[in-house]
């Protein structure tokens, strides 16, 4: 091999281990950062009905169940050795389960802000979202996942694997949604329950609606999601590539059945089937909420 090219080659080797180096160095610097959290503490319904409006957020809206499993018993949802391991803890008292441990400053620092009682962010725990939450929605959840009967599970932690570290600095997977918080706002006040605008505004903010289909819902690739999942559709009132045609009618009926007005089917990577279970009042608000923001083309996310 002549001089020169040996030259080239460490040199690039170099370079690539010092990349290597500097992934895991600044990724691991996030991963660990510590979090001082001032929490608001919060109040814990016990009543029946309390108990019951957390099943529902917890289930329907909020979808807790969709990754910590039906139990709340927790569920290994990623397992990938270049991408890394993502478990849902067991919420329940069971063995392993964290009620065993909580406080109730724990609970909120966790759902609201996305941090663990360890001060380190949670991955993939999408804080983001139910940080807008309000105090009595937030409570009854708490309330909810009290009443569960224990699961004994034995989970491993999640991991970041190198594929992981590399798309977290690139951006492209919300692994940390603690850094997407502001930690010092004050929680928002929920506006009244019912068929209206701004209360559907509050349930496509904190029901997941904008993680995967933007802030501005016009749809696209959906950050973090598996290579085979389609993009998420446009649901701004836009005529030719959104939802504007569609009735309140057409809405309820795609979220409860999976089909849209024209008869074809959306992807189940769409939780329809969780979301199919709100009630009509709350998905009539989702529509109407959907229709005042501004029509956009799809992808613009
Ligand atoms: C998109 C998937 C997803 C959804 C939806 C979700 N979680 Fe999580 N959650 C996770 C993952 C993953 C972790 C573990 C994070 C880690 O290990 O760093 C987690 C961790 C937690 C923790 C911290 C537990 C611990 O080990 O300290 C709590 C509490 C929690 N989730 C509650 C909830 C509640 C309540 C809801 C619904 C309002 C919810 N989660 C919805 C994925 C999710
Ligand atoms: C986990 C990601 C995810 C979440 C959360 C999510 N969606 Fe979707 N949604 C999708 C994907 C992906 C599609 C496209 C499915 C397809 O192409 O078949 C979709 C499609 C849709 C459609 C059909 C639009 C069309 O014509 O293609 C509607 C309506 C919709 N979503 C509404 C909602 C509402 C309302 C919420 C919040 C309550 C929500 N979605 C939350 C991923 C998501």
């Amino acid at each position: 091999m002549p001089q020169w090219l040996r030259w080239i080659l460490s040199f690039a080797a170099i370079m690539l281990v010092a990349l290597v180096a500097g992934i895991f160095l600044v990724s691991s610097w996030r991963i660990n950062r510590d979090y001082a959290i001032t929490i608001d503490p919060i109040r814990v319904p016990e009543s029946q009905e309390a108990i019951d409006r957390g099943r529902y957020l917890a289930d329907a809206v909020n979808k807790c169940t969709e990754c910590h499993g039906k139990q709340l018993g927790g569920e290994i949802f990623i397992d990938d050795p270049a991408l890394g391991r993502l478990v849902a803890s067991n919420l329940t008292a069971g063995e392993g389960g964290v009620a065993r441990r909580y406080t109730r400053d724990d609970w909120v620092r966790s759902i609201r802000h996305g941090v663990g009682p360890d001060g380190k962010p949670l991955l993939f725990m999408p804080a983001q979202e139910y940080n807008s939450l309000s105090d009595a929605d937030l409570g009854a959840l708490l309330a909810y996942v009290k009443s569960l009967p224990p699961v004994d599970s034995d989970l491993p932690d999640s991991r970041v694997g190198p594929l992981g570290r590399l798309l977290l600095l690139a951006g492209r997977l919300p692994l940390l949604p603690a850094e997407l918080i502001d930690h010092d706002a004050k929680p928002l006040q929920a506006p009244p329950r019912g068929a209206t605008a701004d209360y559907g505004d509050y349930l496509v903010r904190t029901g997941g609606c904008t993680g995967c289909h933007g802030d501005h819902l016009s749809g696209g690739p959906i950050p973090g999601a598996p290579p085979d999942a389609p993009p998420a559709g446009n649901i701004t009132p836009d005529e030719d590539s959104g939802i504007g045609s569609w009735s309140q009618d057409d809405f309820i009926q795609a979220m409860r059945t999976g089909k849209r007005p024209d008869g074809s089917s959306i992807d189940p990577f769409m939780p329809w089937k969780a979301n199919g279970r709100m009630t009509d009042e709350d998905l009539s608000a989702i529509y109407l909420a959907l229709r005042e923001v501004e029509p956009r083309e799809a992808g613009g996310r």
